[in-house]
């Protein structure tokens, strides 16, 4: 048997246990004199809440009980996982990268473990590398995590960003397929960019209506240019799953494909942006509740800092 394609076996998500309502994080802030209310968050992003890591909990804390749950759910043992992807933006060290100290929390070694930076593109950057992997023999089975401490950028004295968001991390474990599952990928840069949204020195900096109109047309194409990859329409998709960047570019990218809500997870209410981390922590949402099931069509898309954006097609 050829097994030319990936496919997705498992999904796992994992959420810090601490939940910070706007109204939390309103009055945090105005212990430091900075003005926020939720009526402003919940108007401009669409966020009601976010979860933040404890104090010592690292990106790898994170990822370790996102993969465990991928895993059970993909009907595999660490020790069948021959490559780990791991995107982040707050990696636990510079180096060893977080997919290998991911990889010892699992209790194995020898597989390839490597991270990627692509801030909130990062997922299908590693989605795309791994699913590349599988498809040329160099990986049999992938787990490909998004995993954040983004409230370790945060300046909480920034109002315009410390608002938007949080930390948490998601997995899914790929392997071979007779048949494809992911269909299609692109990914995408331009380096012009890099002054719109980035961390110089220790926290986010970002210009957020520059960041909004480039954000909306490179989501459009890049989901056109999958689709035309794969030969599909975009009616053809029964789940849009954006990145969780707010409310409203979600919401812009829906329309533009003609997509209306009720076929896009959202969970931005809940999770505020975790960057590398949201869009497998949606879809794992999305399949655990039952609104993502086998045989449907999903779009994951994601864009951000670098400036970067990428988009996958896959029948799940
Ligand atoms: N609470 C209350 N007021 C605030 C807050 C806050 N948290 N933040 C900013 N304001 C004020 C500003 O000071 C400003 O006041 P002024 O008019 O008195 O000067 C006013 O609100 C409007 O500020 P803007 O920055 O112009 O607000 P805007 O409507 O652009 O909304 C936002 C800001 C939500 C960031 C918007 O630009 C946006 O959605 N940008 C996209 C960026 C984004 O989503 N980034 C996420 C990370 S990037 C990614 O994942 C791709």
């Amino acid at each position: 048997m050829n097994l030319f394609h990936s496919r997705i076996l498992g999904t796992g998500s994992y959420l810090p246990e601490r939940r910070v309502s706007n109204a939390d994080l309103a009055e945090q802030l105005a212990r430091d004199g900075i003005e926020t209310s939720d009526a402003w968050i919940q108007e401009r992003t669409g966020i009601q809440a976010r979860h933040f890591a404890a104090p010592g909990q690292k990106s790898s804390d994170l990822a370790l009980p996102a993969a465990q749950a991928a895993l059970e759910a993909a009907g595999l043992d660490a020790g069948q996982i021959d490559l780990i992807v791991v995107a982040t933006t707050t990696p636990d060290l510079v180096f060893p990268s977080t997919a290998c100290l991911l990889q010892a929390k699992l209790g194995v070694h020898g597989g390839a473990a490597f991270d990627v930076q692509a801030v909130c593109s990062g997922f299908l950057y590693a989605l795309t590398v791994a699913d590349a992997m599988i498809r040329a023999g160099s990986a049999r089975h992938a787990l490909v995590v998004g995993a954040e401490v983004f409230s370790s950028l945060l300046d909480f004295r920034d109002r315009g960003t410390c608002v938007l968001f949080g930390d948490g991390a998601g997995a899914v474990v790929l392997g071979p397929s007779e048949h494809p599952g992911i269909l299609a990928t692109a990914l995408h840069a331009d380096g012009r960019q890099a002054g719109v949204l980035c961390v110089p020195d220790k926290t986010v900096l970002m210009d957020g209506q520059a960041v909004f109109k480039l954000a909306v047309g490179a989501l459009e194409k890049v989901a056109l240019e999958v689709l035309a990859k794969a030969g599909r329409e975009a009616s053809s998709i029964d789940w849009l799953i954006p990145h969780q960047a707010n409310l409203r570019i979600m919401r812009g990218t829906a329309k533009k494909l003609g997509l209306p809500d009720e076929r896009m997870v959202i969970t931005v209410h809940e999770h505020g942006n975790t960057s590398a981390a949201s869009v497998p922590l949606a879809l794992d949402i999305a399949v655990r509740d039952g609104r993502v099931h086998r045989g449907q069509t999903l779009l994951l898309e994601g864009v951000g800092g670098g400036f970067t954006w990428g988009a996958a097609l896959i029948d799940y």
